[in-house]
């Protein structure tokens, strides 16, 4: 009974069309962005650019409202793994900050994130940012019609656990990628590790943000007294990176990549539609 909202929404070729031209101009803002980080940057600056970018695009924010959040970005500094609220922190050389970010355009939602070093970041975090980012390659190399949901979550930690330092690394376990569509959240969570049991086939036509969440120590986190922003307990850095991707019968599209994902699923050797169309 009412089981119908719960399902997984599955879009037609014209609706993931204009996911992509929300992805877009996600992909687009958070280049700007990256580019705008260095050391005596606020975070609040970065969350002006931000809303800049959706007013040029004509697009709307998918964060700005949701459950009362005050920003178009996500700001997470350092030992902050995610929802961190833009303001007057200043970064500083050596910090990593995470930025997610959310567009809407036609009422189709883009989300994705990205971890970008401020000036010169020991080498150690910089591995943590490279190793969360290639898990999240590899969940999107998964995110293959014919396959299953398990199969996203396995293999992104397989790549977290096979690093160099990987073994140590804490995978947070509350916050989990989504299905996206009509909405920025909706079903199935999809988990950055391996579950038990049966999980929902992947079909052609379905959206998901894969998203992992990453720590150089423990992955015990809390929420701060703002109710937004979540730290480690034990003040190690986390890194976190996502994308929204289409699956198509061609393959994993990227929709929040400029590129679509082609120059990365070529590499891992992915039939993607990515390499055929803008
Ligand atoms: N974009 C985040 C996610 O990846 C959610 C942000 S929460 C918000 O799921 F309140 F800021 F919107
Ligand atoms: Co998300």
């Amino acid at each position: 009974m009412f089981r119908r909202k719960d399902r997984i929404e599955i879009k037609t070729p014209a609706q993931i069309e204009i996911m992509r031209a929300a992805g877009l101009v996600v992909g687009h803002t958070l280049e700007a962005l990256r580019q705008a980080v260095e050391p005596g940057v606020t975070t609040g600056q970065l969350d002006e650019i931000a809303r800049d970018s959706l007013a040029t695009h004509g697009a709307s924010s998918s964060f700005l409202g949701y459950y009362g959040y005050p920003a178009v970005i996500c700001a997470s500094v350092n030992d902050e793994i995610v929802h961190g609220i833009p303001g007057n922190r200043v970064l500083n050389d050596g910090d990593q900050i995470s930025i997610d970010f959310g567009a809407i355009i036609d009422g189709w939602n883009g989300d994705a994130a990205i971890t970008v070093s401020v000036g010169s970041v020991v080498p150690e975090f910089e591995e943590l940012s490279r190793v969360t980012q290639a898990s999240m390659w590899a969940g999107l190399a998964s995110a293959v019609v014919g396959g299953v949901l398990n199969d996203i979550g396995t293999a992104v930690e397989a790549t977290i656990r096979s690093a160099p330092a990987g073994a140590s690394y804490g995978i947070v376990q509350e916050y989990v990628g989504h299905g996206i569509g009509s909405k920025m959240h909706m079903e199935p969570n999809v988990p950055n590790y391996a579950v038990k049991g049966k999980t929902p086939s992947l079909v052609d036509g379905m959206a998901l943000a894969i998203e992992p969440m990453v720590c150089a120590g423990s992955a015990n986190n809390r929420t701060l007294d703002d109710e937004w922003t979540v730290v480690t307990v034990d003040g190690s850095r986390a890194c976190h990176w996502e994308h929204t991707v289409a699956l198509t019968a061609d393959g994993p599209w990227v929709l929040t990549a400029i590129d679509g994902g082609a120059e990365q699923f070529a590499a891992l050797g992915v039939r993607s539609p990515a390499s055929s169309r803008s």
